[in-house]
């Protein structure tokens, strides 16, 4: 059952003239946007213009969440507008991101530190490789001595807001020499034919990412201090951001709740959608985890699929049960599951795992908004065995059984034609909703 725009003021406040939302001409992603490539990212320009909107329809709005935050587009647009923000993901690379966004930013210290960084121009075989599974399999060893030379020197650095820009930096390097194809979001070894990366890659793509991104930072907080949002590098309202599951999150959250919570959670399960952990395995073991932050060490990165196991939809145990909880919660879950009875077993389990686990998830979001504040949710209606998963009507229905009416249904066009586009989830995928609602 699709999701019906409902006649009410926020949906005459939002919608926009035919494909509005799609943003097709958007730009490339400008500044602290460009920090890291990381999947399924929103587009700036759309989350910032939903703030402003939304903030016109509430002028109270003054405290944003955003539970699945990855790369920080709505953090960063919040920042822009000097809103206080609260933000959680699961994925100590997403975490580095954000903090590194969220600051503080010294601009003299990154420039001290990026000019020494670009002295390191050979490898020094004194270093010791670290090593992890699948090491010699996803890194060439002369690669891996050239990163590991760059390791080294980023700890030396004293202060780790500084050290986790360059770590930041290394990160986005590290999956680009790798062995794995760049066309995919999961591990896959790279073609035999294709030249791989040798030391010179690393240290010149290294050099090239400091450069552009410490260029980034400054043209960001140099926005927020002519807003009147920063200075001397330290934001004036709060950002909090925790590495954790949202379905255990023990918030800092003002214990009224937060105003607004924006955010574009995963389509489904890692599985069969996209594997951010699996993603994020190669660069996250040439950063130490205990710079991102204590939290980040909590979480495993032991293998490529551990933190896809702990995220929404990670583990199918419990299915038949937990399918029975749902059915009635949602007859459009409950609709889906029969039909996919007639289809291999693994495709029900995976849908009631990831829905069973954003239920969850929404029943530890909702006391987190205050009473009449607003959640606003950018979803994907993916396919399973060629039939349409309406999450959109299945999220409608989780948050009504957790207390919060419809207040706007929106589509948008998926623009972009990057991977996504074309791997089995995207082939399938080119639409999403934007659903708005209130906290009765
Ligand atoms: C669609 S992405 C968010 C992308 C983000 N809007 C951006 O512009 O970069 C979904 C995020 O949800 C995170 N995630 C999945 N399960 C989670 C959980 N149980 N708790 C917290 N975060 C989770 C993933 O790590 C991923 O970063």
């Amino acid at each position: 059952m699709p999701v019906l725009a409902p006649s009410t003021r926020m949906q005459r406040d939002l919608a926009g003239k035919g494909d509005y939302w799609s943003f097709t001409g958007h730009q490339r992603r400008q500044h602290a946007h460009g920090l890291l490539s990381y999947p399924a990212m929103m587009i700036p320009e759309m989350m910032g213009e939903m703030l402003r909107r939304l903030r016109i329809y509430d002028r109270s709005i003054s405290m944003v969440y955003d539970p699945f935050v990855g790369s920080g587009t709505v953090l960063v647009e919040s920042m822009l507008r000097g809103l206080d923000f609260y933000g959680t993901d699961i994925n100590p690379l997403a975490v580095l991101a954000c903090r590194v966004k969220a600051g503080p930013y010294n601009a003299k210290s990154v420039a001290a530190a990026v000019a020494q960084l670009l002295k390191v121009q050979a490898i020094d075989h004194r270093i010791a490789m670290p090593e992890f599974p699948g090491r010699a399999k996803w890194f060439g060893d002369e690669v891996s001595r050239a990163l590991a030379t760059i390791a080294h020197s980023v700890r030396r650095l004293t202060a780790v807001e500084v050290r986790r820009v360059l770590w930041l930096a290394l990160a986005n390097v590290a999956r680009t020499v790798s062995n794995s194809r760049g066309t995919t979001y999961k591990l896959h070894k790279r073609a035999n034919d294709e030249v791989p990366a040798v030391a010179e890659d690393v240290f010149s793509q290294f050099h090239e990412r400091l450069s552009a991104s410490s260029e980034r930072m400054n043209q960001f907080w140099k926005q927020l201090e002519q807003a009147g949002h920063a200075r001397n590098g330290r934001y004036h309202g709060e950002v909090r951001i925790d590495c954790t599951d949202v379905r255990n999150a023990t918030t800092a959250l003002p214990p009224a709740g937060v105003d607004l919570l924006l955010t574009s959670p995963p389509y489904g399960d890692n599985t069969s959608t996209i594997p951010y952990g699996q993603y994020s395995y190669l660069p996250l073991n040439w950063v130490d985890l205990d710079d991102i932050g204590s939290d980040a060490l909590d979480l495993t990165i032991e293998n490529p699929y551990a933190i896809d196991r702990l995220s929404l939809g990670g583990s199918i145990l419990g299915g038949d049960a937990r399918a029975e909880i749902l059915r009635p919660m949602s007859p459009t879950f409950a609709n889906v599951h029969t039909r996919l009875r007639l289809f291999p077993k693994d495709r029900q389990k995976r849908l009631t795992a990831f829905v069973y686990d954003l239920h969850v998830a929404i029943t530890c979001l909702a006391p987190r908004v205050r009473s009449g504040g607003h959640m606003v949710w950018v979803v994907g209606d993916r396919r399973i065995g060629g039939r349409s998963i309406q999450l959109s009507a299945i999220v409608t229905e989780l948050l009504a059984a957790a207390g919060f009416s419809l207040q706007a249904c929106l589509q948008r066009r998926i623009p972009s034609k990057k991977m996504a586009m074309r791997n089995s989830l995207g082939k399938t995928m080119q639409e999403e909703t934007i659903l708005g609602f209130r906290r009765d």
